[in-house]
């Protein structure tokens, strides 16, 4: 586990998502109402782009076939999916976004 720092703020406008590449693997940062999450990029299901689909408020959903999870917990929350995406600590020291890989 290691804190790095993946993004500003301003390229995550609120409502969006971004995809960052940390020691190979693809997560996802998303900017919601309540805040700042990050999530593996990587679907469950298929292995699809998360921050390819849509955010909606706190859940993201899958560009594929439509999968849904909770960016707060990763949580399956709509079929096909049904195993929870792996979710990061976030913290916002000034205008950077860290992640704890
Ligand atoms: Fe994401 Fe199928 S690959 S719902």
């Amino acid at each position: 586990m290691a804190w790095v720092n993946v993004a500003r703020v301003d390229e995550v406008p609120p409502g969006h998502m971004i995809k960052v590449t940390v020691d190979g693997d693809d997560l996802a940062v998303y900017h919601t109402d309540e805040g700042f999450f990050a999530t593996s990029d990587v679907c469950t299901h298929a292995t699809a782009s998360l921050s390819s689909g849509t955010l909606n408020g706190c859940i993201v959903s899958c560009p594929k076939h439509g999968g849904k999870f909770d960016v707060r917990t990763g949580a399956a929350v709509a079929l096909p999916c049904v195993f929870p995406v792996e979710t990061y600590p976030v913290e916002v020291r000034g205008d950077e976004i860290w992640l704890d890989v």
